[in-house]
């Protein structure tokens, strides 16, 4: 599974892409707002660091402007992967943008049906989030299994990238599922590093080496 790293944080994305982890980024206009910086300047200084795919998001709601945004976007960089809403309008430009050869990441996607539109439609990613269905008591991880399912049955190419992600059990369950991509804050992927028993272990260790006065510089 992939990893892409879900913020416009460019601090923590280099942490992170130094370390080997980073398979790609994905941003949206809140994370965007939320660095406080102009999307298409953070947006190159990302497409610069980053080899992999690098979310943008359209903010316009008709076809016409959102396509016309996205053909902006993907003049960034070549790795760009244009974002667009999963709505009537998000689809047509899809099917245009992957037309002309640009990725598109279709988002905002919480239903099979939505993931269904979206493949025929094109796109290189889809989107379902599941924090936000699990917000709902519904379950995210179901979602990805049947997207999982449905694109295997008719060999969809369309990549399953799992969003809105919230911990790192949603990491591993996204893993075991199959899902291509799984896309996290920074601080879920550092989470995934933890365990009690390691703590409880490393915490043994040091009690030991430190009565033994065992020293190695
Ligand atoms: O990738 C989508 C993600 O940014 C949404 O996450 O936690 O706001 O539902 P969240």
């Amino acid at each position: 599974m992939k990893f892409f790293v879900d913020t416009a944080e460019i601090d923590q994305i280099k942490e992170l892409n130094d370390l080997g982890m980073v398979d790609g980024v994905t941003t949206n206009p809140s994370l965007i707002a939320k660095s406080g910086r102009d999307i298409l300047e953070v947006t190159k200084e990302i497409c610069d660091m980053v080899s992999g795919p690098v979310s943008a998001e359209v903010v316009a709601l008709d076809a016409e402007t959102m396509l016309a945004e996205g053909r902006k976007l993907a003049k960034i960089a070549d790795n760009i992967a244009v974002k667009v809403p999963l709505t009537w309008a998000g689809l047509q430009t899809c099917k245009t943008l992957s037309d002309e050869g640009t990725m598109v990441n279709v988002t905002l996607c919480f239903s099979a049906n939505q993931a269904l539109l979206a493949a025929k439609a094109g796109a290189t990613f889809i989107s379902p989030f599941i924090g936000r269905l699990d917000d709902l008591n519904m379950d995210g991880l179901e979602l990805i299994e049947d997207i999982r399912t449905i694109y295997d049955n008719y060999g969809f190419e369309t990549n399953i990238l799992a969003a809105s992600i919230r911990s790192a059990n949603h990491m591993s369950e996204c893993a075991k599922i199959g899902a291509d991509v799984a896309t996290a804050p920074p601080a879920v992927i550092k989470a995934m590093a933890n365990h009690v028993l390691t703590d409880k272990g490393l915490a043994a260790f040091m009690a030991d080496a430190e009565k033994a006065g065992i020293k190695i510089m």
